[in-house]
């Protein structure tokens, strides 16, 4: 029978947050190498694609979204030739490889912003976004989205750091050159790009000052203090879109995904109409919905009914830019998570560290590194305690360097929370991801069958996956206390429980212990 789902709908997809992973060279941050030596243990959990954060030559004022070339990787990271030999053994293993594609802004250390803010005249001024006066457009990392450049007087925009400039998408200039960026990357065998920063990509061309949000309140992040009307998600935008996909569309079988922080009416107009858009805009709403059965449950049924027809569904738990999802819920409703993000219909993205159950990492003041930090104190911006090195064994820093320091803070509690410890041990939250993503892997019902929701109440959330004959139940606890549930179906049989002690027979009644979920199979 012809497979009617690609890879990147039946598959999981696994961030990898380079400076984090592993550290083959012993300089304190994580590199390409480090990664390759890691894709037998990516395999061993399930793994089907792995998304890279930026490993493009930087100054690293952002940890790569700064980028100083598109098509060359960074010595902190390696060479194109460690690239090169990273997408071959991973193709061996089945594992497809999607990078990071930063096309809102460079770093001001390109070439094209060099020339570009040399003189007024420059063939490249056009290729950034030059005023006499700046609008009131804020940085999505503190003040004045607006830097006044001395040497030509004028002022530059910047959505984010003011070492990033927003690169001018009116240009037809910028358009090819950045088309051409896709290109360079596919034509290696690259699967795909995550595309960032996308809703700020195009600008409403007169640049007019953005209106009050009503809803702000002082002590709250000062981006949020003015709506987004004019500087995200403009319809132009759209054009731009179907361009990426169309250059998509001269390869094979390769995906596009978005990071766009969208509600989601405006998030799922980018899979564009008749697959002219995204392949994935980005689903972020598990990270920004309340852990809630009741609101949850809303969620899934809101995404579910806005999706256009033949959209694909896809869910994302965590990032490199939030807190992480145990920190979020605890450790306990992270397991619990983890059977939601990977039952749920629609391609689940992990993020690593989540899979053994990392926590945030506090940072003392001395060793902060995130600039948004240091722009914008005391709200709990700051993105580095989510980004500390993984965990991979009890051995000095963790497995991750052999450098005396690596480049952030440790977790306190690697000696007990490591990938080592967890792969020998049946029960952990290492093991509970791997059982979760065989399962899907195994049952149809899991990676593409449809959803539908059975039961909510203030603590449980019950859906269904069915594919023809096969029907899957899932019942979450996302309380503390024991539940009953009234199971209402044909009886089934446990496939797994977040705490992998159990199966047997359920129903007419299903008991869920604090903090439980279940997966079930019915009974036909
Ligand atoms: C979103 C990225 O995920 C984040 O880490 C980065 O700082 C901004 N975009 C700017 O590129």
């Amino acid at each position: 029978m012809a497979q009617p789902f690609t890879w990147w709908q039946r598959g999981l997809i696994y961030q990898v947050y380079p400076r984090s992973f592993l550290d083959s060279n012993a300089d304190g941050t994580g590199d390409l190498p480090g990664i390759t030596q890691k894709l037998e243990y990516l395999q061993w959990l399930g793994v089907d694609a792995i998304w890279i954060s930026p490993i493009y030559p930087s100054p690293m004022v952002d940890f790569g979204y700064d980028v100083a070339n598109y098509t060359d990787v960074d010595p902190i990271f390696g060479t194109l030739a460690d690239f090169d030999e990273l997408l071959k053994q991973a193709h061996a293993k089945d594992i497809r490889v999607i990078l990071d594609y930063v096309p809102n802004h460079t770093s001001d250390q390109h070439p094209w912003f060099r020339e570009s803010r040399a003189s007024r005249t420059n063939a490249k001024r056009d290729w950034y976004i030059w005023r006499d006066t700046p609008n009131n457009w804020l940085s999505v990392f503190g003040g004045s989205a607006w830097t006044f450049d001395e040497a030509t007087r004028q002022y530059y925009y910047h959505a984010y750091l003011k070492e990033q400039p927003d690169l001018n998408w009116r240009n037809p200039a910028v358009q090819d050159a950045m088309y051409d960026v896709l290109r360079f990357w596919f034509d290696k065998g690259v699967d795909g790009f995550r595309i960032d920063a996308l809703r700020q990509v195009m600008k409403h061309q007169d640049l007019p000052d953005n209106p009050p949000n009503p809803n702000w309140q002082p002590g709250r992040d000062p981006y949020q203090s003015l709506l987004l009307t004019y500087s995200a998600d403009q319809p132009e935008l759209m054009d731009v879109v179907h361009r990426f996909r169309e250059v998509a569309e001269e390869y094979k079988d390769r995906v596009l995904i978005g990071e766009l922080w969208l509600s989601i009416q405006r998030l799922v107009a980018y899979y564009g109409e008749n697959g002219r858009g995204l392949h994935l805009p980005f689903n972020f709403h598990l990270i920004l919905t309340p852990w809630q059965a009741h609101q949850i449950s809303g969620l899934i049924d809101t995404y579910e009914q806005a999706l256009p027809p033949d959209a694909w569904p896809n869910w994302v738990l965590g990032n490199h830019d939030r807190s992480r999802i145990a920190t979020r819920v605890g450790a306990a409703q992270a397991r619990v998570a983890a059977m939601l993000l990977l039952t749920l219909r629609g391609t689940p993205t992990l993020y690593n560290g989540d899979e053994i159950g990392m926590h945030d990492v506090p940072i003392p003041p001395e060793l902060v590194q995130d600039p948004f930090e240091h722009n914008v104190p005391g709200i709990g911006a700051g993105r580095d305690p989510e980004r500390t090195p993984l965990q991979w064994n009890d051995f000095p820093n963790a497995g991750f360097t052999a450098a005396k320091e690596p480049w952030l803070p440790l977790a306190d509690d690697y000696r007990s929370c490591n990938v080592a410890a967890q792969q020998s041990d049946p029960r952990s939250m290492l093991s509970l991801h791997r059982a979760l993503i065989y399962l899907r892997r195994k049952m149809p019902a899991l990676s593409v069958g449809t959803y539908m929701h059975v039961y909510t109440d203030d603590d449980l959330l019950v859906y269904e996956r069915a594919v023809a004959q096969e029907r899957v139940r899932v019942a979450l606890n996302l309380s503390h206390r024991e539940r009953q549930l009234e199971w209402r179906a044909p009886r089934g049989k446990v496939l797994l429980s977040t705490h992998l002690d159990r199966d047997g027979e359920v129903g007419p009644r299903l008991d869920l212990r604090p903090d439980e979920g279940v997966v079930a199979l019915l009974d036909q």
